[in-house]
């Protein structure tokens, strides 16, 4: 008689850590964790947009896990278009030098904007976006990023909308990437010391 074949054994949906070459990564914030504070932020702008038809300008690529899973809890009329900045590269820290590769599409006048990032580190990419968004003139215009390196971020403003401030670690997952990797994991891992 053949035996009945064994059942596929469930793993977890992620596995603790992230082998890249020679660095090692370990889980930091989990799904769960990451849902659960978007939940919260979702609901903070829709209380502080009542009424309101905001646009919600993704900084790529690093934001578009985040923005798509921000602007499905808030529950208003909303638009979102997306810019592109380059500066890291392949490299772990930043070269300095923002370039913006992508524009919006959309008119901004007039509009109510939310820039969504998924990472402040030196601050650089957040003062030059605000620099170029206050050129056109939007309405008003607040920032909300997924996770914050408070020691590091050097920013001319406060940030509205923050989902974690986190020490100065390199991290990747849920849209960050490290050579363009790993930006599909469900959780976000950092580098491990
Ligand atoms: P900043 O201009 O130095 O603030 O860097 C902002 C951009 O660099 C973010 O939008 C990210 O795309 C990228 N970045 C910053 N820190 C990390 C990290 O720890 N992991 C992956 N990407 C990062
Ligand atoms: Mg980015």
């Amino acid at each position: 008689m053949p035996q009945p074949q064994p059942a596929v054994p469930s793993v977890p949906a992620s596995l603790p850590t992230v082998v890249i070459g020679d660095d090692h990564f370990e889980l930091y914030l989990s799904a769960a964790a990451i849902a659960a504070r978007i939940k919260e932020l979702g609901a903070e702008i829709e209380k502080d947009y009542a009424g309101k038809r905001p646009i919600f300008i993704g900084i790529l690529n690093g934001a578009f896990i985040f923005l798509a899973d921000l602007i499905r809890e808030v529950d208003l009329d909303v638009e979102m278009d997306f810019f592109k900045l380059s500066s890291y590269g392949d490299a772990k820290i930043s070269s300095g030098n923002v370039q913006l590769l992508k524009s919006v599409d959309a008119k901004l006048a007039g509009r109510d904007i939310i820039v969504v990032e998924d990472i402040v580190d030196s601050g650089l990419s957040m003062n030059y976006i605000r620099r170029q968004l206050l050129t056109l003139r939007p309405a008003s215009l607040r920032f909300c990023t997924l996770l914050y390196k408070e020691e590091v971020a050097k920013l001319e403003f406060e940030v509205d909308y923050i989902g974690f401030k986190i020490p100065k670690h390199f991290v990747i997952g849920y849209g960050l990437d490290y050579q363009q990797l790993k930006r599909n994991l469900k959780d976000i891992y950092k580098l491990a010391e």
